[in-house]
């Protein structure tokens, strides 16, 4: 049976909330995340989170993900990554190569959403990065779906 992505992500954050639901490490959170989103949507190329550097707060380094080499660091401000921090909003670029911003670790990156995650008390605390080596990848259901599972992961 052939499911629409709302299916997809609904079904997806389902089987997230189960898998989660009495593991308290982050770093197993988010891989698991990282894991189950990555083999669950074939247009997602690299799929992982860039985490705020506790010892540099204005500068994101590297978190658990799926896909080719990343940037290891990128400051706030900078790339799609660092303004989404920066604006702690969604940002979704349909294609990265007319966005001036962007730091391009892989040419096969076309398009891309970077969603952010906070903790409790709605300070931020990682982003998501998801970029699809297809053009326009990602809509408002992507938006969502990602955003309501950044929003678990925090408990
Ligand atoms: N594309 C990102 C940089 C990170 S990598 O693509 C993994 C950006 O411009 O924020």
């Amino acid at each position: 049976m052939t499911y629409d992505k709302q299916t997809k992500y609904e079904n997806l954050t389902k089987e997230i909330n189960a898998v989660l639901k009495n593991e308290t490490n982050m770093i197993a959170r988010y891989s698991t995340v990282v894991c189950l989103l990555s083999r669950e949507f074939d247009y997602f190329y690299w799929t992982g989170f860039y985490l705020i550097d506790q010892k540099k707060l204005n500068e994101l380094v590297i978190g658990p993900y799926q896909g080719t080499l990343g940037c290891l660091r990128i400051p706030f401000g900078k790339g799609v990554c660092g303004l989404s921090a920066e604006l702690k909003k969604t940002l979704i670029i349909s294609d990265v190569h007319n966005f001036t911003n962007h730091i391009s670790c892989d040419v096969n990156s076309k398009s891309e959403i970077v969603v952010p995650v906070f903790d409790k008390n709605r300070n931020l605390i990682a982003v998501l990065d998801v970029d699809s080596s297809k053009l326009d990848a990602f809509d408002e259901v992507d938006k969502s779906g990602l955003e309501h599972i950044c929003s678990l992961l925090v408990f």
